[in-house]
């Protein structure tokens, strides 16, 4: 992992784009996020069995990074979806050989309204973003309703809540962004409707504020 770019805490304008990527700044920050969140990204799909006829959605997928990832791993059609458009034009450019052979649709979008037909997908996937969803229990309700039954819902975050962090405290107030512990993931998870819950936890680095961090992964099915 490339550490040059943590600390951007120190650097709200920027950062407040992790919410909701756009223009310059967003483009820049996107970047950032494509190098930052790659260790998170291999240590917590580690737990996820991906099969190569697997339908798979990447909800916020930001820059496209794990939707480029998918397309490795599977042969089905993999969509991209984030209501910024600048994630979707970086995401679409990253994707652009799969996109022209119809492998692959980045479309912009919100997850409180999928465009998407219940039961079509095997997984969604949602790095780093679930901070942001707007209505926790219906967005997780919506992505239940687009996943086939057996389907799993993978959710990863670089952050759990710390008592009395004060630089967390400043990250949440900068973002208006909520920071789930294990407990509230899994049962906001029961309440929307899934099973078999499973979390994984590990002690590492944050890499928004370069500071010690636990980073979770967790796994639900419909
Ligand atoms: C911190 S970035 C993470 C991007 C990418 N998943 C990664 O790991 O690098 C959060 C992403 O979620 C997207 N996002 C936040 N809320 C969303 C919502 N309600 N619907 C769709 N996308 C959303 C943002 O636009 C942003 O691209």
């Amino acid at each position: 992992m490339n550490y040059e770019n943590i600390n951007i805490i120190e650097d709200p304008e920027l950062l407040i784009n992790a919410r909701k990527p756009e223009g310059k700044l967003g483009d820049e920050l996107i970047e950032k996020m494509n190098i930052n969140h790659e260790c998170l990204a291999r240590w917590s799909l580690k737990y996820l069995d991906i099969s190569r006829s697997d339908a798979i959605l990447d909800i916020g997928c930001g820059g496209g990074v794990n939707v480029d990832r998918f397309l490795k791993i599977s042969d089905s059609k993999v969509y991209g979806l984030d209501y910024s458009k600048v994630a979707c034009e970086k995401s679409a450019l990253l994707n652009e050989d799969a996109i022209c052979e119809g492998r692959c649709e980045i479309i912009q979008g919100s997850v409180s309204d999928l465009p998407f037909d219940d039961d079509s997908f095997d997984i969604a996937t949602a790095f780093e973003t679930v901070y942001f969803w707007p209505d926790f229990i219906n967005d997780l309700a919506e992505v239940r309703r687009v996943l086939r039954d057996g389907g799993r819902l993978f959710i990863a975050n670089e952050a759990l809540p710390k008592q009395d962090d004060a630089r967390q405290k400043e990250l949440i107030e900068l973002l208006d962004m909520n920071i789930y512990s294990k407990e509230q993931l899994e049962q906001s998870l029961h309440e929307a409707g899934f099973g078999n819950v499973v979390s994984y936890v590990k002690q590492s680095r944050d890499s928004f504020t370069g500071e010690d961090a636990n980073w979770i992964c967790v796994i639900a099915q419909k």
